[in-house]
């Protein structure tokens, strides 16, 4: 009879993850942004399995949050081994789950084509089950495969369980199986833990099988690495640098330039356009997405980020914005969630944004922080120049229209409306709306007092009228009494003495470019 062609996933993802230290299931840790129960479910998906069952223990209910509704969970509350958890999803299978593919949720690098030549495998040949081999030049750790004269697979022995002769097995099973449900189950139920590990192991079905006379055949990875098993922080870090390798080689592929991809952190599912290049010590994370001819990098953090066409970034962080096509960001820039470059727009040297727009063509060059601002097309912000809003208690608007000059250092106190080519003068606390082509200045006047250089602290001895050995009082700090020399320091509202000269508050304010 020809089987049908349709394939239920039972994912393992029970296990302690005891190795791994961490209060997160070891199945959530992220490889490459993604965690690799989620990678192994995108392979999975591809194959169009008629369900997924996967069985969670530890964290089942974060489990449960992170798998939504790819795939239904089912509780394994006792961790008693592979074979067990495959019987705790027993009751959960319909009528029509005839075939399953089982697999552990800890090898995030198996791809799509490897599980689709699986499966092909086991349907072609007719077999009671099909499982996936690796050729390792380290085998500890995993289950030998044993075959027969013939080639034929026999069983697998845990590592924990294998004689020395065993252990020089070079085959590994990767732990990724397709079985004829009444065939796997009938077995399971024979499975016993008389082992070294006191568990009910899922790899003991093989040596069932082949006892009742039932065909077992293999599939040998021609990628090592695809079957790789994650227990440890230090094989995820190993199974993240594969991964990491093959997102920026497929990038590559379509036409992006990396200029060292053994350096360039790209997470799975980022998007990058044609001709864009990428160099090194960057990282794109998240959601992102970046258009073509963009130059991102060195040293630069993207994440949850809309970049367009022709965007430069270099040595940055840019979260949660969009730039649109031309932008110009860094080096040394924080873009914060809710930032919107328009296009052309700029966001220079130590400047840092959030919750901000910036209109097309405009520019906020030099040590800037626009907080909650809302900045119109062709304005210029000088150096320096920062929205004080926030006041304790509330965040404030600043609104900067059209056209508007800022000058250096100018400082917004919002909520503050700079009008339509309007002009601040350089070193402004601005605290009222400058209407639209006005000039809003506020800037005490500047003294000039001769003759400093030369002046001795002999002199202001004398003209203090101290007595020699007395010590002077500090800069700026006068005895109560004492008369200004002539030249020195006047208290506000006092005439500026002869010799001083103060420009007209509000000349031509400069930006600090
Ligand atoms: C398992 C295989 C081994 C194979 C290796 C490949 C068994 C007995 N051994 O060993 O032959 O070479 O994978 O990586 O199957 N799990 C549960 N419930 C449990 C125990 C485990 O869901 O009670 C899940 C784990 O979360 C994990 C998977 O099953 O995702 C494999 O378990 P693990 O303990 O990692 O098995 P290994 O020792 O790696
Ligand atoms: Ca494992």
């Amino acid at each position: 009879m020809k089987r049908k062609r349709e394939i239920t996933a039972v994912v393992l993802a029970a296990g302690e993850g005891t190795r791994m230290k961490s209060s997160l299931p070891k199945v959530l840790h992220p490889v490459c942004g993604r965690p690799m129960l989620l990678v192994v479910l995108d392979a999975l998906q591809e194959l169009k399995p008629r369900r997924i069952l996967v069985v969670a223990g530890n964290g089942a209910d974060l489990v449960r949050e992170a798998v939504g509704d790819t795939a239904e969970v089912v509780v394994q509350e006792r961790r008693l081994g592979t074979g067990h958890a495959v019987l705790t999803a027993e009751p959960h299978l319909e009528p029509n789950d005839e075939n399953l593919l089982v697999l552990a949720g800890d090898t995030p690098l198996i791809t799509p084509s490897t599980l689709q030549e699986l499966s092909g495998l086991f349907f072609e040949s007719g077999a009671e089950a099909a499982m996936l081999t690796l050729r390792l030049p380290d085998p500890s750790g995993y289950g030998r495969v044993l075959r027969g004269r013939g080639g034929e697979v026999q069983a697998v022995v845990e590592e924990k369980d294998a004689s020395e002769e065993v252990r020089a097995v070079d085959e590994v099973n990767a732990s990724v199986y397709v079985f004829r449900r009444p065939d796997l189950f009938s077995c399971l139920r024979e499975v016993d833990n008389r082992n070294r590990k006191g568990e009910y192991y899922l790899t003991d079905v093989v040596g069932k099988l082949r006892e009742r006379g039932g065909r077992v055949v293999a599939l040998l990875a021609g990628d090592a690495a695809e079957g790789m098993g994650v227990n440890t922080r230090a094989e995820l870090a190993e199974a993240e640098r594969q991964m990491r390798l093959r997102v920026n080689r497929r990038l590559m592929q379509e036409g992006v330039g990396i200029t060292d991809p053994t350096v360039t952190y790209i997470d799975l599912g980022v998007e990058v356009g044609r001709d864009t290049v990428i160099f090194p010590f960057t990282f794109l994370q998240g959601s992102t997405r970046v258009g073509e001819n963009c130059r991102i990098g060195p040293g630069a953090r993207i994440v949850d980020s809309t970049l367009g066409d022709g965007v430069v970034v270099q040595e940055s962080v840019v979260r949660e914005s969009v730039l649109e096509d031309g932008c110009s960001v860094g080096p040394y820039a924080s873009l914060r969630p809710g930032t919107r470059l328009g296009k052309q727009a700029k966001a220079g040297t130590f400047v840092e944004m959030k919750n901000s727009s910036v209109g097309a063509g405009s520019k906020v060059p030099h040590l800037s922080y626009m907080g909650d601002a809302e900045i119109g097309e062709g304005v210029n912000v000088g150096a320096g120049s920062i929205t004080c809003n926030y006041d304790g208690e509330k965040k404030h608007p600043t609104v900067i229209e059209d056209g508007a000059f800022i000058g250096s250092d100018t400082m917004f106190i919002a909520p503050v409306r700079i009008g339509r080519g309007a002009v601040t003068g350089a070193g402004s606390a601005i605290s009222k709306d400058v209407p639209p082509g006005a000039l809003g200045v506020e800037r005490a006047p500047q003294k000039i007092i001769e003759g400093w250089k030369k002046r001795k602290p002999s002199d202001t001895r004398r003209l203090r009228k101290l007595p020699p050995g007395e010590k002077l009082p500090p800069r700026g700090k006068q005895p109560p009494g004492e008369k200004s020399p002539p030249g020195e320091k006047s208290p506000p509202g006092e005439k500026s003495p002869p010799g001083e000269k103060s420009p007209p508050a509000g000349k031509a304010p400069r930006d600090g470019r």
